[in-house]
């Protein structure tokens, strides 16, 4: 028998969808139903890895065997990847992160004023944690070598899938960018996937689509095949 693709290594993974709160009982969220990020634990732990999953409101039970951290807010996921990250091999964003939050929390409920005034809502923009983490590796030796992104695209007149993904890997500064693409009915919260891995030190794509376990599977062999072509 082989010995298992990632024996050894320490794999962080982000999985579900963001919370942004606006009052004790409202908040600000997304489709995302971490289906993806928990396939990719259960292949990484299949391929012998120490998986740490930090899971953001998942709607699908994590995997055993799996090191659990909750976050709800994109600041909290922000702190759980910045303390988890020191000493990790590989980081794997999936957690679908808002990009803006309320500039407020408010101390109690919004509450409607008069028969028809609504409240308008003032957005920030939240920080984008993988391009800190790329960007933070400079100064810190420990934290990940080799970091993988995910983008939700969709194409346009402008730009295909791909070429959006490419700029993105760029723009991001990370090893690898799983990109999938995007529409009402395509990904978030399905159950199958269609995905193109793409690389920063080649141009070549991989392409794959099938149950989110079969595609986490090939993420996870393409991350080990190219870790291992990265630390040489
Ligand atoms: O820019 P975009 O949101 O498409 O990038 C998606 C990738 O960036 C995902 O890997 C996601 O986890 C990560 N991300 C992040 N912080 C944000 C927004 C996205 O880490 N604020």
């Amino acid at each position: 028998l082989s010995e298992p693709v990632l024996a050894g290594s320490k794999v962080l993974i982000t999985a579900g969808g963001t919370r942004e709160p606006l009052d004790p009982v409202r908040f600000l969220g997304n489709r995302s139903s971490g289906r993806q990020g928990v396939a990719l634990a259960q292949a990484a732990r299949d391929a012998g890895a120490d998986v740490t999953l930090i899971a953001t409101h998942l709607e699908v039970p994590a995997p055993h065997g799996v090191k659990l951290v909750h976050a709800s807010s994109a600041l909290e996921l922000r702190e759980a990847v910045f303390e988890n990250a020191p000493g990790q091999d590989v980081l794997i964003m999936n957690a679908a992160v808002a990009d803006f939050r309320p500039a407020r929390i408010e101390n109690s409920k919004i509450k409607k004023r008069d028969e028809h005034s609504a409240p308008v809502i003032e957005l920030v923009r939240n920080p984008d944690i993988l391009a800190e983490l790329v960007s933070a590796r400079s100064q810190n030796p420990d934290l990940p070598e080799f970091i993988v992104g995910f983008a939700a695209e969709t194409g346009d007149e402008q730009g295909s899938v791909l070429e959006y993904g490419q700029a993105k890997l760029k723009r991001k500064g990370c090893e690898m960018l799983v990109v999938n693409e995007v529409g009402a009915t395509l990904t978030f919260g399905q159950e199958t996937n269609s995905i193109h891995v793409l690389f920063a030190d080649h141009a070549e794509a991989v392409q794959a689509s099938g149950s989110k376990l079969e595609v986490a599977r090939v993420v996870i062999e393409q991350i080990s095949n190219a870790a291992k072509s990265h630390a040489a």
